[in-house]
């Protein structure tokens, strides 16, 4: 029965839905679809169709990591739901868990418009968003008046990032903003996990967090707050292996439990472009430039931190294998958004429904033993 939901959305979003919203400007279309998802999820009869897409939860995709139980590796990634507003419908369509946010201490309307730009034959995004949300305080609220039992078994990892504006380029300013955040996220006992966010490559002022001197001085700062949830942090792709390697080195000096691998993409000359993408374009690329740069990153970060730490995989999922090949190279978990625009929502259970049969298929009882089974030889 859910198959046939599934594979009938999925086919009503290929030919009708998607030409109708990539016609329209996506700006404009994610808007109302974070308007219109907040209207249905509090809506009785149809809130609940999105349920149809979920896979029914399965203890082979089930996994503790970080001290966290997750009951599927599949989540939403930061960005698309900035102030938290859908988390009721997230969980609903199937997700194992969402990244909100970013959230900033202070709210921010983010850049001029527009925000995003459709590369549909390369199959990626444009983002110059530059951090727009409500602010830690009133997400922070909204968090609370969600029921308690929706984030048990749906971890909610809220991503901090510094607030967009100009008085924050002094770097202790910019240390107190991300600390100001997390201090006022420790009060409100839903959140699970805070990924720290040092790699939005539309803030003013750059991302000064991705030197290893400046990123060692915030990790200081925030183990001193001794924070009683995991922290992870959210790693820039555009790095060789060589400087990338120098953050984690300073990563695993501090109580710091994992990485998210990785931000949108800058370096254009590395995106394989098959759209026109004029210069006056601003803006990092999501989708599937991200993709060989991301299963790099985890199978090496893997390969020589696996043991340290925990790896959520996230750029150009868009099917099973996909996903299915971050976990081979080593990543726990794994996050997505423009998937879901391309594909569809229905894409996240169609993606455990099958993860549960390759996992059949090769022998495995359970999500957890795939984590990292191609590290070592797998050529990209
Ligand atoms: C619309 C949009 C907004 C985003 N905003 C954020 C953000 O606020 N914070 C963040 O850490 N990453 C942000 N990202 C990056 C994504 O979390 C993700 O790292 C990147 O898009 C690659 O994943 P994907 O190919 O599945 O989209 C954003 C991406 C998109 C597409």
């Amino acid at each position: 029965m859910r198959l046939l939901v599934r594979s009938i959305s999925g086919g009503a979003y290929r030919s009708i839905i998607k030409p109708i919203l990539f016609h329209k400007s996506p700006d404009s279309v994610h808007s109302k679809t974070i308007k219109l998802g907040s209207r249905v999820q509090s809506m009785p009869l149809l809130g609940a169709l999105p349920g149809l897409w979920a896979q029914p939860r399965d203890k082979r995709l089930r996994q503790t990591v970080m001290g966290v139980s997750f009951s599927n590796p599949i989540g939403l990634s930061a960005g698309f739901d900035k102030n938290i507003q859908l988390a009721p419908l997230l969980k609903r369509i199937g997700f194992g868990f969402m990244i909100g946010g970013s959230v900033t201490a202070v709210a921010c309307d983010g850049n001029p418009r527009p925000w995003f730009y459709r590369l549909p034959r390369t199959r990626s995004l444009v983002v110059y968003a530059g951090l727009p949300n409500q602010g830690v305080k009133r997400i922070s609220k909204r968090i609370l008046q969600y029921p308690r039992q929706l984030f048990q078994d749906f971890p909610l990892v809220v991503s901090v990032a510094k607030t967009n504006a100009e008085f924050t380029v002094e770097e202790s300013v910019a240390i107190d903003d991300y600390c100001a955040s997390l201090v006022h996220l420790e009060r409100n006992d839903r959140v699970a996990v805070y990924e720290i966010n040092i790699s939005c490559p539309n803030a003013y002022g750059g991302e000064p967090f991705t030197e290893p001197g400046m990123l060692d001085r915030l990790l200081r700062r925030i183990d001193a707050l001794e924070l009683t949830r995991p922290v992870i942090i959210k790693m820039p792709i555009d790095l060789e292996w060589g400087a990338f390697r120098e953050l984690l080195e300073v990563i695993v000096r501090h109580d710091v439990r994992g990485v998210t691998i990785g931000n949108l993409l800058k370096n254009r000359s590395r995106a394989g472009l098959k759209d026109e993408l004029p210069d006056t374009i601003k803006g990092g690329l999501s989708g599937m430039p991200t993709q060989p740069i991301s299963n790099e990153l985890i199978r090496q970060t893997y390969l020589h931190y696996g043991d340290k730490l925990t790896i959520i995989g996230v750029g150009g999922v868009f099917s099973v294998e996909d996903a299915y090949t971050k976990i081979r190279l080593g990543a726990s978990l794994v996050g997505m958004i423009t998937g879901l625009m391309f594909v569809g929502p229905q894409i996240v259970g169609e993606i455990n429904a099958a993860l549960l049969k390759l996992l059949e298929r090769d022998g495995f009882t359970s999500i957890a033993d795939v984590v990292g089974v191609d590290a070592l030889d797998h050529k990209s």
